[in-house]
């Protein structure tokens, strides 16, 4: 298994390359089964969950090619059982059930295991799919949803911890094909489901108001094939802008969209980082001395939980007390206990993180536990005092593109050893 080695200590300044955005290429590569014709997605990650997700398209019939950033696909005739060996290896592949059902009026489906960021319920996917007239029963772990008859109708998607986003792509590409008008009330409005949005009315569909909470989709008797750029990864941007702030750098982000990151923005802000944006990118120069902060994780426009820990390592070398609240996964905190071990001081109070910064961190072998996590041991391997060596780094790979390669170019001194 490869890991990565981290000397700490250098101050990244430069220019780095947003990519893609992972979490919209998934669900528009699904969506792309929505119909028989070719489709070309161009600005997609080299990420190894785009190329198990391409892996499903051709067990599912699909024909799909992917190079330099461009996926082509054609499924003229697909298959609508998606099995466990699949399912299991990555959640996002339950964006498939919509798609399959509006395809192939029948579906089954290995329910998706739960994953180390906590537990990932799909309950509420299932009461939208069963409102627009495609009931599901549970049977030895798979989902069979025998008999589909999509009709359009106004559906409440708000769970315990608000929208859902791959809920409401699913629900969304389904009613795509359904028989009338369906609104979706509590919708997500993440720039992922917009960017979905708007694939599948160029495809054809009728759909208004995304962005919003409330979501109108009008069917249609079929989809066409299109060509489509995807949107750049605002966790990814996010991610390298801690890289600058907590090496005390000064980082160009470009291709990243400062629109898709207002609550990040702020939250930096108020750490102290000079940021100014423009059509080109994001720029971020880290203050002399950081200013700890609180902050809530929330659906958006709030502070994602996908960049909640990349602030936990942050926060653990800034002077004072910091909390950082989990409210979307409550126990999505595996890194912090990797942090301690690299000398952080923090407890953890229910679903709250409390940081009491350190003067520095020393470098130490850590374990990586999920995709974001590993993230943050990384930013923090860079400060840290001598080296840090970050196990299990496929976790990383499943989300960022080359991110050693695009450490060391801005002056990091990382390596991945085999
Ligand atoms: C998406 O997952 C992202 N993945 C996740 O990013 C991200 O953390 C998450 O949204 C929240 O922003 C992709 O887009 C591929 P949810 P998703 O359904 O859609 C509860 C990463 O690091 N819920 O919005 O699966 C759920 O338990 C990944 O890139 C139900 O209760 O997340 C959670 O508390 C990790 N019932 C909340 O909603 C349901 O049926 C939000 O989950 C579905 C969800």
């Amino acid at each position: 298994m490869d890991k990565l080695v981290v000397k700490g200590g250098a101050r990244l300044t430069g220019r780095v390359q947003i990519s893609g955005s992972k979490n919209s290429a998934l669900p528009i590569l699904a969506a792309t089964l929505l119909t028989p014709e070719t489709c070309v997605i161009r600005n997609v990650p080299d990420l190894s969950d785009i190329r198990f997700m391409i892996e499903i398209m051709q067990r599912l019939g699909a024909k799909v090619t992917f190079e330099n950033g461009v996926v082509t696909t054609s499924a003229e005739k697909i298959i609508s059982e998606v099995p466990y060996d699949l399912v299991r290896k990555m959640r996002a592949s339950i964006c498939f059930l919509g798609p399959i059902i509006a395809r192939c009026g029948q579906a089954t489906f290995s329910e998706p295991g739960g994953c180390s960021i906590g537990d990932r319920p799909i309950d509420l996917h299932l009461k939208g799919l069963a409102e627009l007239g495609a009931p599901s029963h549970n049977e030895g772990g798979n989902i069979y949803i025998p008999k589909a008859n999509l009709v359009g109708k106004e559906i409440f998607l708000g769970g315990k911890s608000g929208s859902t986003v791959l809920g409401t792509d699913n629900i969304m590409m389904a009613a795509t094909r359904a028989k009338g008008l369906t609104i979706i009330e509590s919708a997500a409005c993440e720039p992922e489901v917009r960017d979905l949005a708007d694939f599948l009315n160029k495809m054809g569909a009728k759909i208004v108001g995304h962005g919003t909470r409330r979501l109108e989709i009008e069917g249609v008797d079929a989809l066409h094939g299109v060509e489509h750029t995807v949107i750049p990864d605002r966790i990814e941007a996010g991610t390298f802008m801690v890289s600058a702030l907590i090496t005390q750098g000064d980082v160009f982000l470009a291709g990243a969209e400062a629109n898709h990151l207002v609550n990040v923005i702020d939250r930096m802000k108020s750490c102290g980082a000079q940021i100014t944006s423009d059509a080109k990118g994001i720029q971020v120069s880290a203050p002399r001395k950081l200013s700890s902060i609180d902050l809530v994780t929330e659906t958006y426009p709030g502070f994602p939980t996908d960049m909640q820990a990349q602030l936990c390592a942050l926060m653990t070398v800034t002077p004072g007390i910091s909390a950082i609240t989990e409210k979307i996964y409550p126990s999505r905190f595996m890194h912090l206990s990797e942090l301690r071990r690299m000398g952080a001081r923090v407890e953890l109070e229910g679903a709250t993180a409390i940081l009491h910064g350190v003067e520095y961190l020393s470098g130490a072998p850590v374990m990586a536990s999920d995709l974001r996590a590993s993230a943050a041991l990384v930013l923090a391997g860079l400060v840290a005092r001598g080296t840090t060596e970050v196990n299990r780094v496929y976790h990383i790979d499943r989300g960022y593109e080359h991110i050693d390669q695009k450490l060391r170019a801005l002056g990091a001194d990382i390596e991945r050893v085999r």
